[in-house]
């Protein structure tokens, strides 16, 4: 008697939008939690509409509490890869915490975040693929590099 195979392709076609659908009740913690407006870094620094600008374009949407949440960012799998990301980089550091950090922790901070911009590591590439305005000039990045310069 012959075999019945398991996987045929009606099956594949019928369960591809069933699992496609049911990861999306998985839940993921896309979130801002709230954080005093005293303690972000560009209320502290006073930066100018358009230096602060740039680094929320370029950085706050992952190490701050004030990410932006485009629809398809609730969209597994893409919600998965997001809400890693952010979490990773807002335990490296967070802007919008910047007032809780001692001042040598700043200054720590500061120095990479000027070596991961003139290294081009940040934003990370995955990001700036979605968000081409993200995708910093070289006046840009030596807009950024001045802030973070330390002596
Ligand atoms: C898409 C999310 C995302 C964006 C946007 C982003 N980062 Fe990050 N950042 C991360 C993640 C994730 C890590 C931790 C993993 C790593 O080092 O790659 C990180 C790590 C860092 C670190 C620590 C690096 C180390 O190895 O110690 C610094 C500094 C940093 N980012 C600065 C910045 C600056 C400055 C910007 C804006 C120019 C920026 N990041 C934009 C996600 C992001």
């Amino acid at each position: 008697m012959e075999k019945k195979k398991l996987i045929t392709l009606p099956r594949i076609l019928i369960l591809f939008p069933v699992i496609a659908i049911g990861i999306q009740f998985i839940p993921v913690d896309l979130s801002n939690p709230k954080t005093s407006p005293e303690n972000d870094f560009i209320t502290l620094k006073k930066l100018d509409t358009k230096t602060a600008t740039l680094l929320r374009n370029a950085c706050y949407d992952c190490h701050s509490d004030q990410v932006r949440f485009p629809w398809y960012s609730h969209v597994a799998p893409v919600s998965w890869l997001l809400s890693g990301h952010v979490e990773e980089a807002r335990n490296n550091f967070n802007f919008s915490q910047w007032g809780t950090y001692p001042e040598h922790e700043q200054i720590g901070i500061s120095s990479s975040c000027y070596d991961e911009i003139a290294d081009d590591e940040m934003p990370l590439k995955s990001y700036t693929l979605m968000h081409p305005d993200a995708q910093l000039t070289d006046a840009q990045k030596e807009i950024l590099k001045d802030l973070f310069y330390q002596e």
